[in-house]
């Protein structure tokens, strides 16, 4: 658990750069099924973990998250998404990365989250976990609303973002939905919740 996470409201104080380096720091989710996961900032040495782990995923759960059909990724896009403003990724115990979380600014006051964890470890709470995380991290780094978007037939993984708060869903010239939640205090004290929890 970060501490300036739960607590964030000494931060806007502190230079933006510090705050990135709190979001980053490893913290330790416990899951449902009672095992854990170490949760902590990405870095370009993480290229293969995460290339072994999308390797991994089924075309179905790669094609909710980049909300295009998607076979393999390619390098580029391995690099993209390693260097979103925010890059989280999620580790077993035995080391594997089992889930990636993004944020990257829609708009200087927006943004967007995006989640994935491959199909083995889905249904244990890391969801849960790591966007009330997200959201506790984009609030701190001034953000005053995420985004989150999700194929139009799949509107389930828009359910955990809704349990912070009310989320508004729209939609895209694409189709795809795209699910608003502003931070207001009330969120940021469900967000803290979900991150004691896990
Ligand atoms: C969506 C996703 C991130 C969920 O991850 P997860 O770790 O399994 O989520 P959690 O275990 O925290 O569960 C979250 C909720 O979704 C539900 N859920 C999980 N898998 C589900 C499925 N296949 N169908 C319907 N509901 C499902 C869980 O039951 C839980 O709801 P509950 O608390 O009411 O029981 C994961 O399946 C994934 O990466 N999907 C592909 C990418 C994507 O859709 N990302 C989200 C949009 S960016």
């Amino acid at each position: 658990m970060v501490a300036s996470l739960v607590a964030p409201s000494t931060a806007p104080l502190r230079p933006r750069s510090t705050r990135l380096r709190w979001v980053s720091l490893p913290w330790t989710a416990t899951l449902t099924d009672g095992t854990t996961a170490v949760v902590r900032g990405a870095a370009g040495y993480d290229a293969d973990d995460l290339a072994a782990m999308i390797g991994r995923c089924s075309p179905r759960v790669l094609h909710e998250r980049f909300l295009v059909p998607v076979e393999h990724v390619p390098l580029p896009l391995l690099a993209d998404l390693l260097s979103t403003e925010v890059t989280f990724v999620a580790r077993d115990p035995a080391g594997r990365t089992v889930a990636l979380a993004n944020i990257a600014a829609e708009d200087p006051r927006t943004a967007e989250v995006a989640l994935l964890v491959e199909d083995a470890c889905v249904g244990r709470g890391l969801e849960a976990a790591m966007l009330a995380h997200c959201v506790a991290s984009a609030h701190l780094l001034g953000y005053r609303a995420v985004v989150q978007r999700a194929l139009p037939d799949t509107l389930w993984p828009l359910r955990v973002l809704g349990r912070l708060g009310q989320v508004r869903v729209g939609h895209a010239s694409s189709g795809v939905r795209v699910a608003r939640l502003v931070l207001t205090e009330t969120v940021m004290t469900a967000a803290r919740g979900a991150l004691r929890a896990a």
